[in-house]
């Protein structure tokens, strides 16, 4: 295992997972890496770990530039346990007594986890010196957990970002320029809309008050996927765009079914909303992933949700599907439901109300169909498309 040099005296040792599928319940279908960085100066410094069971993989890589137990010192920027899990383990390898810097709330939820483990953890202070080198610190509370923070490098422009920018992508490259654009602001959009939606405006505002900070910075290090150092600007100009949740001219229409006819009447509504110029993305529920349609609609104006009625209920895949997008909290969307049903028919209405509690403009009620549709059961459906149709238009002002 190689450390990947990123400048002089700074180097990547993370460990790549190409096997990780289910990450905390988003699909990671390219896998992913656990990003951590070593820096060479009077004070040996390492910047991150990795997920539990990487700490090997890690170790090796440290060792091709040093023996771990040269390290002096340790940063944690963010406690959740992808970075932090192989902290006990690391840290008897590179000596317990070693302090592990971390913002105050990083101590705090650190000691919560590694209770008994002996770990020397501190409160980072504004900046430290290294060396040569210093390290400047900026809490980013809420980005996306309460004990984030990023390490600035000022010597080099280096900037340890943890989540923030980062992407899921298990690969032999490192930087963003071996990599296709498309490809990283495909990947992107998908780890901004399943990983950060929530913390948009903390997000906004960070962006606003940190200009001059990312105006020095060279090269973002996030804590997974590619380091962008060809374009860091390009990640940053994205994310600027990203917050404003401007919705384009896009409606996802995403639905389970149990004897197709709520899939009819999804196909029904894709082809309409198509044939009326919107960008309809049409999502069958036992085919794709809620991530996958939560990235599809973080940038769709409308999101039409389907379900038939089981048991008196939605779809299990629905309200499982309706919880992910819930906790997401998008801004700026059109909802709808349908569905069809035997005989008691509450799916719809269900996924209705949910889609309203979520803050959702509703511009009309459920359509539902009973058993099966027939070409005068069409017609409602029209009306919905074109009703939606008009929504979007007025919404990005079209
Ligand atoms: Fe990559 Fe919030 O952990």
């Amino acid at each position: 295992m190689e450390p990947i040099k990123i400048v002089d005296n700074v180097y990547w040792v993370g460990a790549v997972d190409y096997d990780i599928r289910d990450f905390h319940g988003y699909l990671t279908p390219r896998g992913s890496t656990y990003n951590a960085f070593l820096i060479v100066d009077d004070e040996i410094t390492l910047v991150d770990t990795v997920k539990h069971g990487f700490e090997d993989e890690l170790l090796s890589r440290i060792s091709k530039v040093t023996d771990p137990k040269n390290i002096t010192r340790v940063i944690s920027n963010h406690a959740e346990m992808d970075h932090s899990g192989s902290l006990p383990g690391v840290m008897r390898a590179v000596g317990t007594e070693k302090p592990v810097y971390a913002s105050a709330l990083g101590v705090k939820n650190l000691n919560g986890q590694f209770k008994g483990e002996g770990l020397n953890l501190k409160t980072v202070e504004k900046e430290m010196k290294i060396g040569k080198n210093t390290l400047r610190f900026l809490e980013t509370r809420m980005i996306h957990w309460p004990d984030s923070m990023f390490t600035f490098m000022p010597e080099t422009g280096i900037l340890f970002s943890q989540d923030g920018f980062g992407l899921h992508l298990a690969s032999v490259e490192r930087f963003d320029d071996e990599v296709p654009e498309t490809l990283l602001e495909k990947l992107a959009i998908n780890y901004f809309a399943n990983i950060l939606t929530p913390y948009v405006p903390q997000i906004a505002k960070l962006l606003e008050t940190a200009t001059d900070l990312i105006k020095d910075t060279k090269i973002i290090c996030p804590d997974h996927g590619v380091l962008w150092r060809k374009d860091p600007g390009g990640i940053v100009s994205l994310y600027s765009r990203w917050v404003t949740q401007k919705p384009k001219k896009k409606a996802v229409v995403a639905f389970d079914t149990m004897w197709h006819s709520t899939e009819y009447m999804a196909r029904e509504l894709t082809d309409r909303l198509g044939s009326l110029g919107v960008d309809a993305v049409y999502l069958n529920l036992k085919h794709n992933h809620r991530s996958e349609v939560a990235t599809e609609a973080y940038d769709a104006a409308a999101l039409l949700v389907g379900s038939p009625t089981i048991n008196n209920q939605m779809f299990p895949s629905v309200a499982d599907l309706l919880c992910y997008l819930k906790s997401l909290k998008m801004k700026n969307k059109i909802g709808a439901a349908f569905g069809s049903h035997g005989w008691s028919g509450e799916g719809a209405k269900l996924v209705q109300a949910e889609l309203k509690t979520m803050g959702y403009n509703l511009p009309v009620g459920e359509v539902r169909v009973q058993w099966v549709p027939h070409e005068d059961d069409l017609v409602p459906l029209k009306d919905l498309a074109k009703t939606v149709a008009d929504e979007i238009d007025k919404v990005i002002g079209a």
